[in-house]
Formats: structure tokens, sequence, C-alpha cells
């Protein structure tokens, strides 16, 4: 299973919309994206080693992923504190070991600044980062319906794409 990941908890985040596209691209259940980043606690280093069940739940959920999406906005020129707090939570693991993961930076910029850091990050945490595969996607919101549907035809193809190369890399 490929395990999405977004930057943003808003309600109508364009973000979650494009891991809600993704989830229809792969099918059958192959995908799904962590719904628990807002009922994660603050990460702590006193609370690593026997962390609650939560924080328990999403380091098995990605040991189990095959692959990692990560579709974030840029806050102020950084990641999001909400998802670096779920990344925090893995550094002192392996989950993220030489795993194949895509980043999706989706704001009215492109995430210049988030994209690099983020792929940075990752590859800190051993994370097998596709860099070819990941994407800047600019202005996002117009890409999507009123209901969060993708109706870009450009988008469609780019994220079809890097979702493809996600799975290769899934099976070599
Ligand atoms: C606190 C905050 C800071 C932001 N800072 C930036 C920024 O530095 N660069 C940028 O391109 N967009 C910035 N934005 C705009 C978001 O990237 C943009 O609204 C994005 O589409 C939000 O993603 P979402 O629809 O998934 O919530 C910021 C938004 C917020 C709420």
């Amino acid at each position: 299973v490929i395990v999405g990941l977004c930057g943003s908890n808003r309600v109508g985040s364009t973000n979650h919309w494009l891991l809600d596209a993704a989830s229809r691209v792969i099918g059958d259940g192959g995908f799904v994206v962590y719904d628990g980043i807002v009922s994660l606690p603050q990460f702590s280093p006193d609370d690593d080693d026997e962390p609650p069940s939560t924080v328990l739940q999403l380091r098995a959920l990605i040991a189990a992923a095959d692959g990692v999406v990560i579709s974030t906005p840029e806050y102020a020129h950084g990641i999001p504190g909400s998802l670096k707090n779920v990344l925090d939570w893995l550094v002192s693991t392996t989950v993220l070991d030489q795993k194949p993961t895509i980043v999706w930076s989706a704001s009215p910029t492109g995430g210049e600044f988030v994209h690099p850091q983020l792929i940075e990050v990752l590859r800190t945490m051993s994370a097998n980062v596709l860099v070819g595969a990941s994407l800047q996607l600019v202005g996002p919101r117009r890409m999507f319906d009123a209901a969060g549907i993708l109706i870009d035809p450009i988008c469609e193809a780019q994220i079809t794409d890097s979702l493809h190369a996600l799975r290769a890399a899934i099976a070599a």
C-alpha cells in the first residue's frame, strides 16, 4: 500500500484533494491517506522510546507502506509544523529507511522553498526520495472543482506519471 501524508489540516485543503486524486489513480484501496495528523501529540524526545498509541499506529502504518507520497503547502517558506511533527516522530525509527517517497509541493508559488527543504529532511531520514518524480505544483486551487475533484488534465497527467514512477521504484 502507498501512504499519503498531507501538510495541510485545512478543510478543503488542495493538498488533501491531490492525495484524494492519487487514491483514485491508484485505486483498489492501494492508497491510503493518513488521517491522524491532528491527533498526534507534539514530538518530545522524552516520549520517543515509549510513545503513545497514536504514534505507534503512525509508525506501523509507515513501516508497512511500500511507498509514501507527501503533499504539502509552503508556510512562511518552510515545512508546515504539523507535517514536521509527523516526521520528527519517525526520526529515531527506521520506518522510512530506503522507502520510495515522492514529494508534491502545492502552493501559489509551487513551494520553491519548502520543496528542497522537505527533500533534504527526508534524505536525512534515509528515505529513497524520487526527486525526478516529485512535483512543484503552482496555484493548485484552480485545478479543482467545487467538490474537490481534480479537473486539470495537465496536473492529472503529472500526478499519474509521478505515481507510476513511485510504483516502478517500489517494484524495483
Ligand atoms: C500560515 C501560512 C503561511 C503561508 N506561507 C506561504 C509561503 O511562504 N509561500 C507560499 O507559496 N504560500 C504560502 N501560503 C499559502 C499556502 O501555501 C496556500 O494557501 C496553499 O494552497 C495551502 O494549501 P492547502 O490548500 O492544502 O491548505 C501560506 C499559507 C498559510 C496559511
